[in-house]
């Protein structure tokens, strides 16, 4: 190995810089070149905004102070174009003719998939699972994700206390894609009395009965925690119409949100005064945790360990607390395990 490349693709998320300096300062160490490629996947293919400045050589004076930055340095993007077996290609021949030996990979699933490609077509690719969803089956964490545990829990503990003073309930909305992971930990770790997540069928009457028997127990600042996409496993119930009839207008298509579910749930538990948050890209701008910080650090070396013991192909997680890889393939295969009994006892202790 004389040179690798390196990019982030898809979401940011915390980690991702500290990650970069890792590889950088292991890639230093074994004297091996290392360029940057800028934008995920679309820096590759000249496809941004900004091709003159899509690839650039980093050395270790560049990014030595990047590690606790926020967002990504190297910028990211999603590219749909990059499903394309003949995108895939051009893109290979790009890295061959700027004489890249090997490409490490900073991202989620979709930019797996890509790294996977690109190996198939014979460019050495290394992994490292890069989003704050948290859902990827072969890793019991991605970077980012504790950061944006902690950034919702210190939110929900915030939205907790104003609750606490108004006697208002709450519905606090988290990032995490298909995935309730961001949802139940922050849940468990608040103490939050209700979760729903996108794992698991939810009925907006069950939480409504929830509510009401915590208000009739002299609860009446509870908190329901929402991962992003749960709407898809909502037992079917046309809230239009509940809403429009009483009293709330909404318009034919709208889609239903937070707000709207703490709508409902006012009008279903006595008029009470339910407020809805939702936590944005605050998860995912946030300075890495230390834990983040730390796994970057280990990834980013093993990243470069295993290219240069002709280790290639792989991806790098976290396994009973330690740092270990496998390959992309058998990594993309494995699903994830979602804790049904956990989600069970929020919604009922
Ligand atoms: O994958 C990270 C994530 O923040 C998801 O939690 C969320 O569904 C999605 O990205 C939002 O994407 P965008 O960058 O398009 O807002």
């Amino acid at each position: 190995m004389k040179k690798i490349g390196i990019l982030t693709s898809g979401g940011d998320s915390p980690g991702m810089n500290a990650a970069v300096v890792s590889v950088a300062r292991t890639a230093a160490m074994y004297g091996i070149q290392l360029m940057g490629i800028k934008r995920g996947y679309n820096g590759l293919l000249g496809l941004s905004d900004d091709p003159e400045d899509d690839i650039t050589l980093l050395d270790l004076e560049t990014v030595l102070d990047i590690a606790d930055q926020r967002g990504t340095f190297l910028r990211t993007a999603r590219c749909e174009e990059f499903k394309k077996p003949e995108v895939q290609r051009e893109a290979f021949q790009n890295l061959r003719k700027i004489d890249v030996d090997a490409l490490v990979v900073i991202g989620g699933d979709g930019s797996f998939q890509g790294a996977l490609r690109l190996s198939e077509l014979g460019m050495p690719c290394i992994c490292i699972p890069g989003t704050i969803d948290n859902d990827l089956g072969y890793t019991e964490s991605t970077l980012g994700y504790d950061t944006a545990v902690n950034v919702c829990v210190d939110a929900v503990r915030s939205v907790r206390a104003t609750s606490r003073s108004h006697d208002r309930p709450a519905v606090v909305q988290v990032m995490g894609r298909n995935a309730g992971d961001i949802a139940m930990r922050t849940a468990i770790a608040t103490g939050a009395e209700m979760v729903v997540v996108p794992e698991m069928e939810w009925d907006v009457d069950e939480v409504a009965d929830r509510l009401n028997s915590l208000i009739a127990a002299g609860n009446t600042r509870a908190t329901l925690v929402i991962g992003e996409h749960c709407w898809h496993k909502m037992k079917e119930f046309d809230w239009r119409k509940f809403l429009n009839e009483n009293g709330k207008k909404v318009y034919e298509g709208e889609p239903i949100t937070a707000e709207r579910l703490a709508s409902i749930l006012k009008r279903k538990c006595g008029g009470v005064e339910v407020r809805a948050t939702v936590i944005g890209y605050t998860q995912r701008g946030a300075i890495p945790t230390a834990y983040d910080s730390a796994f970057a650090f280990e990834a980013g070396n093993m990243a470069v360990r295993l290219l240069n013991r002709g280790m290639i192909n792989q991806a790098v997680g976290v396994r009973h607390g330690r740092v270990f890889s496998m390959p992309i393939a058998d990594a993309l295969n494995m699903q994830k395990h979602f804790d049904k009994e956990l989600y069970e006892l929020v919604n009922k202790l």
